[in-house]
């Protein structure tokens, strides 16, 4: 047998069975904002049957989410996480909808391993009134080198990530920074403000209860995505939840910057994504 016809098969094979590849996941997200903008209304990367789509912590189909609206990039900005383990992606980006106006976005997508097919969508999208701070003109036009840097060996593991994300909301939650495993600069933007170069800092104004909190890992770049839904209701004095997508990059075993993208949900809450 002519060897060429005997390995064919098993060079083709792998990727066309495995989607959990870090090209196939970014191809996802790409196909995502590349058919949006063309407004071609159908992703190119197949959605499966079941696939389960929310934006803003609701349930929808993909034409009522801004899919539907997104017309360009106000800025090339970008940051991602890339989670090979879990078959997930998640990028933020700085898009403008309806022509005119700036939004924040935050996407989750999970696909089908075996498939490659898209079973879940979750969609942060941020407009002004989703926050007291929103600034998508002040996202730069690139986003700053190391969110793309890959981490250095070693690598972090996927636990060792996901507790730098969490001994942060444990200290929003506590009212009580001195846990978190912050770099000793460590910038954190909220809906494109600056709030502090001090991640642990401050950190007694928030006291809100989170308890949802979902992980997207990525130990190539040593970055960390944290879902959040912080409770701010005690303080509020009706049902206000903080809904969040976080995003922690990682560098000496730390944090050293955080983004986040945040949307205001009133009303009872459960998590769309629990259980
Ligand atoms: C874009 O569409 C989404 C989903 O329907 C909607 O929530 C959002 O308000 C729209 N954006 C603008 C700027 O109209
Ligand atoms: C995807 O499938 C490949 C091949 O079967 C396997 O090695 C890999 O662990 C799977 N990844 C996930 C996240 O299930």
């Amino acid at each position: 047998m002519r060897p060429y016809l005997a390995s064919l098969p098993f060079s083709v094979l792998p990727s066309a069975l495995c989607a959990c590849t870090r090209p196939q996941l970014e191809s996802a997200v790409t196909d995502f904002f590349n058919s949006a903008v063309a407004q071609r209304n159908t992703l190119s990367t197949p959605l499966s049957s079941s696939a389960k789509i929310t934006q803003n912590n609701q349930v929808v189909s993909l034409a009522q989410t801004s899919y539907a609206n997104l017309t360009n990039f106000a800025v090339p900005w970008q940051i991602s996480a890339v989670d090979v383990d879990a078959c997930q992606i998640a990028s933020m980006r700085v898009p403008t909808e309806a022509g005119r106006q700036r939004a924040i976005l935050s996407i989750r997508m999970a696909l089908d391993n075996a498939t490659g097919a898209i079973d879940e969508i979750e969609i942060v999208n941020a407009l002004p009134g989703s926050h007291m701070l929103f600034a998508p003109e002040r996202f730069p036009a690139e986003a700053p080198a190391v969110w793309s840097t890959p981490y250095p060996a070693p690598a972090l593991t996927r636990v060792q990530l996901i507790a730098i994300a969490n001994s942060y909301a444990e200290g929003i939650q506590s009212g009580d920074g001195s846990g978190v495993l912050a770099a000793a600069q460590c910038v954190r933007n909220e809906n494109g403000v600056t709030m502090t170069q001090h991640c642990e800092q401050g950190l007694s104004l928030f006291r809100y209860p989170i308890p949802t909190r979902r992980w997207v890992v990525d130990r190539d770049l040593g970055v960390v995505l944290g879902m959040f839904a912080f409770d701010k209701s005690r303080r509020a004095g009706r049902s206000e939840w903080l809904y969040l997508h976080e995003y922690f990059k990682a560098e000496s075993g730390r944090a050293a910057w955080i983004e986040a993208a945040m949307h205001t949900l009133y009303g009872p809450y459960t998590d769309a994504w629990a259980g």
